[in-house]
């Protein structure tokens, strides 16, 4: 098993390609570490409890919280795999947690995105609670209106996408989560993708960075 990081601003696409990307080919694996915990929030574990606000304010839930849980999900995936890594490290001392881990990690790819184009993105952007797939209502939207094409669930607006979350989730990025760019610079393990050419272009793009 190796891993590889995607790298980004909160909507500029990670989740989306990741599962894009996963869906079609059986050696890549999808872990969303915000995934995990709205999981953990939504079942009540003590987890989720103690990250609900942390989230619902757009901050880092604590270090040692999202690391225990991806810990748990490297230890159980074996054999001949790639873990496309969606969250997690979000600043430098989880990618000091994760290099402790010690499965290699092959790249980083940074889906570069500017703050502009963010918002819209994340206005626009709809998921499915049951199955996690994404839509955009104008960019990717799903066959028939507020309604998952993949399970047929009613889509929802997740709590932390309204404007002003959006604003603080941008700060804690660039203060906190940037500093990765420079970190797998430079161990040579940086790779950069334009994360603004719509979505098949960018998981191809991905892909071949990767
Ligand atoms: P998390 O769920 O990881 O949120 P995020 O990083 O803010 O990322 P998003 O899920 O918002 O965006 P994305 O990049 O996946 O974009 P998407 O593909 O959906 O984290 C949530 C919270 O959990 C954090 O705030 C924090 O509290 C906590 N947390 C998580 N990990 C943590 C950690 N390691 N440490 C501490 N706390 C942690 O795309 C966005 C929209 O754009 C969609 O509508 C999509 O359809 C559309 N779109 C995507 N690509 C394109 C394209 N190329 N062209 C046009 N539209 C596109």
């Amino acid at each position: 098993m190796n891993i590889v990081i995607l790298l980004g601003a909160p909507g500029s696409g990670k989740g989306t390609v990741a599962g894009a990307l996963a869906a079609a080919h059986d050696n890549l694996k999808h872990v969303s570490s915000g995934d995990l915990l709205r999981g953990a929030v939504a079942k009540g574990t003590e987890a989720g409890k103690q990250a609900k606000s942390y989230m619902e304010s757009g901050n880092l839930v604590p270090d040692a919280l999202i690391a225990t849980m991806i810990k748990d999900v490297v230890a159980e995936t074996t054999g001949d795999v790639t873990m496309l890594l969606d969250g997690f490290p979000r600043n430098l001392a989880q990618a000091e947690i994760l290099a402790e881990m010690g499965t290699p990690v092959k790249s980083a790819v940074l889906i570069d995105v500017p703050d502009e184009i963010i918002q819209d993105r994340i206005a626009g952007r709809r998921t499915c609670p049951k199955c996690k797939a994404g839509y955009h209502v104008r960019n990717l939207p799903p066959k028939v209106e507020g309604v998952c094409d993949v399970c047929g669930e009613k889509l929802v607006v997740r709590k932390d996408d309204n404007p002003e979350t959006v604003k603080d989730r941008l700060v804690v990025y660039h203060q906190q989560t940037e500093p990765l760019i420079a970190y797998y610079k430079d161990k040579g393990l940086l790779r950069t993708v334009d994360g603004t050419t719509g979505v098949e272009n960018v998981a191809a793009a991905f892909l071949a960075a990767m």
